[in-house]
């Protein structure tokens, strides 16, 4: 070997993964017993990391794509994923809605699009407030699976650190089970009928969708004959998880530094994002994402300023280096149109880069009169179109959506081609946290950002 040896120590710097621990801290509760917390983090030490580095600089090179307009993110899933939901048919339907929602992007789009699902991690929830009381009982929030449990009982609400266990392995068992389906053929290309979800009678997304999927295998079969050869490069589809980086002692003790590319990894996960109500530049979440080489995400509110933009930019990014930096816009549909523009000028003011992804759900939750918490399609869609016609205006590039939905049939966000009204929330309302884009919803929202976003036909 020529030059230096890598050292395998990590070099002595300001930055460590525990470095966050002298920031001040949001939304991660303290364990009680410290001793039990420090056990459980060297048992998740010495264990398999979930996901490579090699995986990881191989999304951030289609991030950098996305942010140059040359592929487009599709990030989606559930608002939290639970323990309960770890089974096979939970994970294959929320395979199957991405296969088929890339399928339509991929066919409108005329670009690759970069599959990264909310899977396989995504057990920890910001709460608003701290405490929940019932009936005269204030208790802690329940903060997802990895950190307490959801009954109102003070020992299921005490934070556990054995939880982080059972999230690993529930986490590593939902990519296995993703890994061995795309690699045994599930996703391939030549055959989308594997990814088909029970419609429901009389869909027109269904006829919709299914003509596409004709025109794509046509597309394939027109192609492989005309070469000879078939396509192999098309058979698997890639998939990439992301989730919510919360809950710090999770992260830090899956984070490793790597002898042979020299850098610190975050390997629960291929791309973490920090969540609005921990993106202070100062505070602790911002700390530790500083220092791991992974893309990462940060969702950006309407009260973010342009100062503590800036502060962020040079933060998380300060080598402006491509796919490094995702900024997922949630501004709601009355403020997208004031917001966006604010937020472009000031990156672009920065030189900085970043790749732009609009989450058209976090800015328009509402309640509806009957107590549910719910999102009106007509918003969703609206908080997208705006995005779309903004980046256009001021010549930058929209590179992606970032979705909650899931591939049933729930009724949690109102509106769509079925016109969902509030009282037809009781029937089929799932989520515990956030209201979920239905089967149907999903696939007409994939439909729609597919004709918004279709390259102009030159003359
Ligand atoms: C989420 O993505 O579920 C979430 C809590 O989003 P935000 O941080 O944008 O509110
Ligand atoms: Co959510």
């Amino acid at each position: 070997m020529i030059g230096p040896k890598p050292t395998t120590a990590a070099p002595a710097t300001a930055w460590h993964p525990a470095s966050w621990r002298e920031r001040a801290i949001v939304q991660v509760p303290a364990y009680r017993d410290a001793a039990a917390a420090a056990r459980v983090m060297a048992e998740l030490r010495a264990l398999p990391p979930l996901v490579t580095s090699w995986e990881v600089e191989a999304l951030r090179e289609q991030l950098a794509a996305a942010q140059e307009g040359r592929a487009f993110v599709l990030q989606g899933g559930d608002c939290a994923e639970s323990f309960r939901d770890c089974n096979s048919d939970a994970i294959v339907t929320k395979l199957k809605i991405l296969l088929q929602m890339s399928v339509v992007l991929v066919a409108g789009l005329k670009r690759p699009v970069v599959r990264i699902g909310r899977m396989a991690g995504q057990y920890a929830k910001p709460r608003s407030s701290d405490t929940e009381s019932r009936d005269g009982t204030t208790l802690p929030s329940y903060r997802g699976d990895l950190v307490n449990r959801p009954d109102f009982t003070a020992a299921a609400r005490e934070p556990d650190p054995e939880l982080m266990l059972r999230a690993y392995e529930r986490a590593s068992m939902t990519l296995n089970f993703v890994r061995a389906l795309i690699d045994g053929g599930f996703a391939d290309l030549h055959h989308p009928e594997n990814w088909d979800l029970d419609w429901v009678t009389h869909s027109a997304q269904a006829d919709e969708y299914h003509r596409l999927v004709q025109a794509v295998a046509d597309g394939l079969d027109f192609f492989e004959g005309l070469t000879g050869s078939s396509i192999t490069e098309a058979r698997r589809v890639e998939f990439y998880t992301a989730h919510e980086g919360l809950h710090l002692p999770y992260e830090e003790a899956q984070t490793r530094f790597l002898a042979h590319r020299q850098k610190w990894y975050d390997l629960t996960t291929h791309f973490p994002w920090i969540g609005a109500r921990t993106a202070d530049p100062d505070g602790a979440h911002v700390e530790f994402f500083a220092g791991v080489a992974n893309p990462i995400g940060v969702k950006v509110g309407a009260s973010v300023t342009p100062e503590q933009l800036k502060r962020l930019l040079a933060r998380l990014n300060p080598d402006n280096q491509p796919g490094r930096l995702t900024l997922i816009h949630r501004l709601g549909a009355g403020q997208i149109a004031e917001g966006l523009p604010k937020l472009i000028d000031t990156v672009r003011r920065e030189g900085a880069r970043v790749l732009w992804v609009c989450d058209p759900m976090h800015g328009n939750t509402e309640s509806t009169a009957n107590g549910y918490k719910t999102r009106r399609f007509d918003k969703i869609l609206s908080e997208l179109e705006t995005a779309v016609a903004v980046h256009a205006s001021e010549a930058s590039v929209l590179g992606g959506v970032h979705l909650e939905l899931t591939g049933e049939h729930v009724t949690e966000c109102t509106g769509g081609a079925r016109g969902l009204t509030d009282e037809d929330l009781a029937r089929d309302y799932r989520s515990t946290v956030d209201p979920r884009l239905n089967y149907e919803q999903a696939m007409e929202v994939a439909l729609r950002i597919a004709k918004l976003g279709a390259p102009k036909k030159s003359r």
